[in-house]
């Protein structure tokens, strides 16, 4: 009896997930949507009576289940990358020739596809089920809200082949007509209203109650898949895979020659864009050969081999009140103009960021003109022109203020990067946006932490680093104006669960210049603790495949500053993990364990980030010099003077042949072309 009704059970779950498939994603449903509601209570009543046959992929999950109060932070097994953006032909002639000249006497073809305007989202199979999906995040780890994805009917909760292990990325977004049917609801329920889609897609993700998503109607396109073992050798081929499985690839996608080819499918889809039943912002131009994007790599926020070609923004025109400097947390300072309130694409802007000094000279911008601002289908609003013609006769040329709003010390010109600098340490703004910046969610997530809070920590002299926080107490806090007790226990309790965050998010939260989440991440996975990092040498550190001499610059910089020892001995103080601890990431040991490798000469099928990244997987470090520390030397075409000096001090040489089949013996699969 009971295997009967499991046996059911099975059926009518398979038979929703062929009806969910047919409306969704092929939007060829074979039965009404009553006959669909039937079937799936159906499925619920059998679920109540026999929950110990309920399925992971039930259809039932669709609906939604019970609310969270937060969503777990959940590690990106592979980096969630950006794409570089551009906004004219030249931009996208110049990602062509870098392409090529990376790929010199090869054919390139490339695949362009729209760019989809709503929200990265990261979709875990294993074994054909769906068992996570992940947001975006900082790029390294983004929020489970698997419950969430569930009810986004597009998205298969089993995939239509059996055994598959593998990481989907796609984006979901919301329909223009389920926007507007959305938004008509909340105006007369007298709730605030989304400014576009992408908002309204991106709040509903975050919605803590998945049957509140569910009546959110969001949808997915898929565009990204990695596969551990196998996979398809070509982007268009990728999508076709995606389709196989029964996921939902956007149609819309073109096959192109050459970058000629990709202009024709642009000038396309800027005429159609309003015809589509959601927005897209651009398109979305990749090398179609996975195994040249492989070769070409990526840099720490984007992959050499695709670029984003958006459309052209809209406009609005509106009066420039006045022009103030904003102190960030690395000192730099930032004119921001301050604008009469205007509309644009949907929401209103009071304020737009004018870069630098130069940026301001280059364009004159005086109080008083009335300038053009632009919003490129995304969020920040930029100055692009000034009206001359109505310019008032009163208006004088901006002159850069020679002082720190906040401290009063003299600016500094930073030659290199055009960029203003107040560079005393002990400024009260750059130390308000360091607390900020320790405080927020991608670094320690210190909750109570507020720019109010911030404010007051600083001006009543409490804190003077990040270091100083643990020093606070009830009693100093209680003392502060309109801090009740309650807001100040928050606070305590916040800093007391930072000793569980993990070494990069410490080493993030430092806020060493140019070391953001992802160079963090890469840093700590490096040195593994605070101690070697300290002392690592410019090379040491540009070994690193993500750090380039700016970066190693900044960090060591900041470890010569008198200052950090001190403010380190109080992290260490306070319980904060200044290291990975022993076993994350430890590979079976084999043969690159606790080895340092040199990488010398051309690689055929790596480009040298690869060949780190994969010896470092491996539990091996990576140095740029060969001495008498050095375990090995991986010597490519062409090598030099080190590959002698590996010979002549006997440090082992593998050629690359040699190198793969290490690799392959500890498990690691290259696909070569
Ligand atoms: S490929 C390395 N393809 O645009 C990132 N992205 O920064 C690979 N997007 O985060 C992205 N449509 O959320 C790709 N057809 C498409 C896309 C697409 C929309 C989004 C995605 C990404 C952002 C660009």
């Amino acid at each position: 009896m009971s295997q009967k009704i499991a046996a059911e059970m099975a059926a009518l779950a398979a038979q929703l997930e062929e009806h969910n498939h047919r409306y969704h994603v092929l939007a060829a449903p074979l039965i009404t949507d009553r006959e669909y509601d039937r079937l799936l209570a159906r499925l619920q009543e059998l679920e109540q009576a026999h929950p110990e046959f309920r399925r992971p992929d039930s259809p039932t999950l669709r609906v939604g289940g019970a609310p969270t109060s937060q969503f777990p932070a959940h590690r990106h097994a592979l980096p969630m990358l950006s794409l570089d953006n551009s906004y004219s032909r030249q931009d996208l002639l110049e990602f062509d020739r870098r392409v090529r000249e990376a790929l010199p006497s090869e054919p390139v073809e490339y695949l362009a596809e729209l760019k989809i305007d709503g929200v990265a989202l990261s979709l875990v199979y294993e074994d054909s089920l769906l068992m996570r999906a992940i947001t975006r995040g900082d790029g390294v780890s983004g929020d489970e809200i698997t419950a969430n994805a569930r009810t986004i009917r597009s998205i298969p909760l089993r995939l239509r082949e059996p055994g598959i292990r593998a990481e989907v990325r796609g984006e979901v977004y919301m329909a223009a007509e389920d926007f507007a049917a959305l938004n008509r609801r909340r105006e007369q329920e007298g709730e605030a209203l989304f400014a576009n889609p992408r908002n309204a897609t991106a709040g509903s993700l975050k919605l803590q109650d998945p049957r509140l998503v569910a009546g959110r109607r969001l949808r997915f396109f898929a565009y990204w898949l990695h596969q551990p073992a196998g996979g398809a050798p070509t982007q268009h081929e990728l999508l076709e895979i995606l389709t196989r499985w029964g996921l939902p690839v956007n149609p819309e996608r073109a096959r192109c020659a050459g970058i000629e080819q990709v202009f024709a499918f642009y000038d396309q889809c800027e005429a159609r864009r309003g015809r589509l039943p959601y927005d897209i912002d651009g398109i979305v131009v990749k090398v179609d050969s996975l195994e040249q994007q492989r070769r070409l790599g990526h840099t720490a926020k984007s992959p050499r081999s695709a670029i984003a070609y958006k459309f052209r923004a809209a406009q609005a025109r509106t009066r420039l009140r006045d022009i103030t400097l904003q102190v960030g947390r690395t000192g730099t300072v930032t004119p921001v103009a301050i604008l009469e309130p205007v509309l644009l694409a949907g929401s209103t802007v009071q304020r737009a960021t004018l870069h630098n000094e130069d940026e301001i000279r280059r364009r004159d911008l005086r109080k008083g003109d009335l300038i053009i601002l632009e919003k490129g289908g995304d969020v920040i609003p930029k100055v692009v022109g000034v009206v001359l013609e109505e310019r008032p006769s009163w208006t004088v040329p901006f002159q850069f203020p020679e002082r720190c709003p906040a401290c009063q010390s003299s600016l500094v010109r930073d030659p290199e990067e055009a960029a203003t600098r107040c560079e005393n340490p002990a400024c009260p703004a750059q130390l308000k946006r360091r607390l900020e910046h320790f405080a927020a969610r991608t670094a320690l997530d210190v909750e109570g932490l507020g720019t109010a809070l911030v404010d007051q920590l600083v001006d009543h002299n409490l804190v003077r680093d990040v270091g100083d926080l643990y020093d606070l107490d009830l009693e100093t806090l209680a003392g502060l104006d309109r801090l009740a007790k309650k807001s100040a226990r928050n606070l305590l309790d916040g800093l007391e669960r930072t000793p569980g965050r993990p070494f990069d998010r410490v080493l993030f939260g430092l806020g060493i210049r140019h070391v953001g989440a992802t160079v963090a991440l890469a840093l700590a996975r490096h040195f593994r603790d605070l101690d070697a990092l300290s002392r690592a040498s410019a090379e040491e550190l540009e070994a690193v495949p993500e750090i380039g001499p700016t970066i190693a610059r900044s960090v060591c910089a900041f470890f010569a500053n008198p200052q950090t020892p001190k403010l380190i001995a109080k992290l260490r103080r306070a319980g904060l993990q200044l290291a990975l601890p022993e076993e994350e990431d430890a590979a079976p040991p084999n043969f690159f364990t606790g080895k340092t490798a040199v990488l010398t000469g051309t690689l055929m099928h790596y480009t040298r980030e690869q060949a780190a990244a994969y010896i470092q997987r491996l539990g091996g470090r990576v140095a740029a010099s060969v001495s008498k520390k050095t375990g090995l030397v991986v010597a490519g075409e062409s090598a030099g003077s080190k590959l002698d000096k590996a010979r002549a001090l006997g440090v082992p040489v593998l050629n690359e042949v040699e190198f793969t089949a290490r690799l392959n013996e500890a498990g690691i699969v290259v696909v070569q072309g």
